[in-house]
């Protein structure tokens, strides 16, 4: 657990030196007259003045996009999460239900309702879609994979086109290509070996499938997205993965940082990211595209085997996680603004309760995002939309 640090202290004590002088002048006895004297009421404890809710999205409207992920019930009507995603963000995810066991559950059939309804509902209220995601080696039906390296482009290729020709316009930015970096050194990187790597024969399936990507939808913006971009080595291996893109003329728009980052993340190692991108000079977009914050601090055999996890908070989390929550989130936030190329940030759930990090890497209740589970505002809302918060309150 992280402590306060020495920085927090003589706040935290003035803090409580004020309430304890504020209760001793409160009940004003001690007189000897031996006439009773009604008592006086005692002096009501001063609650402090609630933060102001600003709204998440008119803050950082000159600088970027505020995103969620969600699914198609929280645009449902009388769904409590409505007011939420009208007034705090202007732009959502599909969570899953743009995922091709969603939408191609098997061979030459489609299910679009659900993104069909997300869609409708964005289109609306006029909020941009982030499309998520077409080429993935998770949550992608076995007959993606079946056949010769061709049989398995065209196949690539169609699904593309009719994906993309029905949101056309209404889709502004697409998750392209989702997690092809590998995680370590290995044979095949700096590419993941996956079911795509295997089947396609090689890493080719990523520029098979921006090429159709483009020719689909020439105006939406194509992204190749990628997990732990704040580590220096996966980071190595990405950067190699978009040079080689580009060297071949591959359309390419945006990079993707997912940023599943917890509160000791270092919002330097996150920004790191966006600059590697921003060197290259190739006019790329930087999107954060599922950001949480998991309040454990976790070891890599936790994530790796779900042993080794921090203890679960069972009476809600700590004052001093949901702090340091809030100065990483702020640090990070104040980071992005000051970089042009970043046009999106999405956070990965509305509300504390919807996130996946509830049940991994083992099932815990965990507070990554920015609404508690009572749809309230957190400190880390408050870190980032009001400079003159105190992190300490
Ligand atoms: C990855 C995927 C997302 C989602 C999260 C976990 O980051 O890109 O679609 O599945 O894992 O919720």
């Amino acid at each position: 657990m992280k402590a306060f640090s020495a920085r927090d202290r003589p706040k935290l004590l003035s803090g409580i030196a004020a309430s304890v002088a504020l209760s001793a002048c409160g009940g004003g006895g001690g007189s000897s007259d031996p006439t009773p004297t009604p008592s006086p009421s005692p002096t009501p404890t001063p609650t402090p003045t609630p933060a102001p809710v600003m709204s998440l999205r008119d803050v950082y409207a000159d600088h970027f996009r505020i995103g969620a992920a969600i699914g198609p019930a929280q645009v449902t009507n009388g769904s409590p999460d409505l007011a939420l995603l009208q007034r705090h963000f202007s732009s959502i995810t599909a969570e899953n239900v743009m995922k091709p066991a969603y939408l191609a559950p098997s061979p030459g059939v489609y299910t679009f309702d659900d993104a069909d309804a997300l869609v409708d509902w964005a289109t609306t209220n006029n909020h941009h879609v982030r499309g998520h995601a077409l080429v993935w080696y998770q949550e992608t039906p076995n007959y993606f994979f079946d056949g010769s390296p061709s049989d398995v482009r065209s196949r690539l290729e169609n699904y593309i086109t009719e994906v993309m020709t029905r949101y056309r316009g209404r889709v502004q930015a697409w998750d392209v290509v989702n997690e092809v970096v590998a995680d370590f050194d290995s044979s095949t990187s700096p590419y993941r070996n996956s079911n795509w790597y295997q089947a396609a024969g090689g890493p080719d399936y990523i520029e098979w499938a921006l090429r159709a990507a483009r020719a689909a939808d020439p105006d939406a913006r194509l992204f190749i997205n990628e997990y732990n971009t704040e580590l220096p080595e996966k980071r190595a291996r990405f950067m190699t993965v978009i040079r080689q893109l580009l060297d071949k003329g591959v359309p390419l728009d945006g990079i993707g940082h997912q940023c599943h980052i917890d509160r000791t993340t270092k919002a330097g190692d996150v920004l790191d990211a966006i600059d590697a991108v921003d060197v290259l000079n190739a006019g790329l977009e930087n999107h954060v595209t599922e950001l949480d914050m998991t309040v454990y601090n976790d070891s890599a055999l936790c994530y790796s085997d779900g042993i080794n996890c921090a203890p679960a908070y069972t009476n809600g989390a700590p004052a001093e996680a949901l702090i340091s929550q809030a100065r990483t989130y702020r640090n990070l936030f104040n980071g992005l603004k000051a970089r042009p190329s970043v046009t999106s940030v999405t956070s990965w759930g509305v509300c504390d309760d919807q996130s996946w990090l509830n049940h991994f890497p083992v099932e815990r209740e965990n507070f990554p995002l920015l609404f508690d589970r009572q749809r309230n505002p957190k400190p880390a809302f408050h870190a980032i939309t009001d400079p003159a918060y105190v992190i300490t309150q």
